[in-house]
């Protein structure tokens, strides 16, 4: 069984790439299961659920992270989306939820976990490594297919968080840095593990704002608006993780890289 897992999600470009190549890339790669990272799908920051509605044809399950809550209302309408997650390791008042059982249509039921890492991010979260722990106890037993989405800064925290998940859970992927790592492994209990899946925005940006105002940005110092790229060469970064659906191991993960031109 083959799930494809995609980074953070930029803008407009990035929601046109999805539509278009998702649809290619299940075929092509035989993927029965999509999971995307959408917190900068709407602009760039955070997400709505118009945006979401439109990749969901070919996405099951979206993830969130840090900038979940920047467009507005947002908060009204996250109950409403039942194939969303967002980080599960936010403080207990806020709306939404932090994992779900999702029915795979080729096969098993898949359990979709987002986490947001502490170390170097500006917002305050539980440890993600009790709240994992927690929602591991609770997921009834039959299912067998766990996917995490670690949304976190630091590599170490991603790889301490493979570790301690390896023989637990299917698939620990991180996101957030929007930069594809070089490193993914299968932990000798069956984890597959990437520290950073990508993203899915303009190929010519920083990761995703047009190069001109971050570049501004850095050499003065001065406040500036960082626009979004939201055509050109857009690429999609994912990672494919192949397993075995009874045991929920994996056996395989490979990044993937396709790149669109968008008008
Ligand atoms: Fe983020
Ligand atoms: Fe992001």
């Amino acid at each position: 069984m083959k799930l494809l897992f995609i980074g953070d999600i930029v803008g407009k470009g990035g929601r046109e790439a999805v539509r278009t190549l998702v649809p290619e890339l299940r075929r092509e790669l035989g993927i029965s299961f999509v999971i995307a990272n959408a917190e900068n799908s709407a602009g760039g920051n955070g997400m709505t659920k118009r945006c979401l509605a439109e990749m969901s044809d070919v996405v099951d399950v979206f993830t969130g992270g840090d900038h979940i809550w920047d467009q507005k209302g947002f908060d009204a309408e996250i109950n409403s989306i039942p194939n969303l997650v967002r980080p599960a390791n936010l403080h207990k008042t806020q709306p939404g939820r932090g994992f779900g059982i999702f029915r795979n249509p080729a096969g098993g039921d898949i359990a979709v976990i987002n986490l947001q890492g502490k170390v170097f991010m500006r917002d305050s979260a539980y440890c993600p490594f009790e709240t994992v722990d927690n929602i591991l106890k609770s997921l009834p037993s039959t299912v067998k297919t766990i996917l995490v989405d670690f949304h976190a800064e630091a590599t170490s925290e991603k790889i301490a968080m493979s570790y301690f998940l390896d023989g637990r859970v299917t698939a620990v992927i991180g996101t957030h840095t929007h930069v594809q790592t070089n490193d993914a492994v299968v932990r000798p209990g069956g984890c597959a593990f990437m520290a950073d899946a990508g993203m899915t925005g303009a190929d010519t940006s920083v990761l995703g704002r047009e190069v001109e105002d971050v570049v501004r940005k850095f050499t003065s110092g001065m406040p500036s608006r960082l626009n979004v790229v939201e055509a050109g060469c857009i690429r999609l970064d994912a990672a494919l993780v192949t397993y075995d659906y009874i045991t929920g191991r994996a056996s395989e993960i490979v990044p993937v890289c396709r790149k669109i031109q968008i008008n």
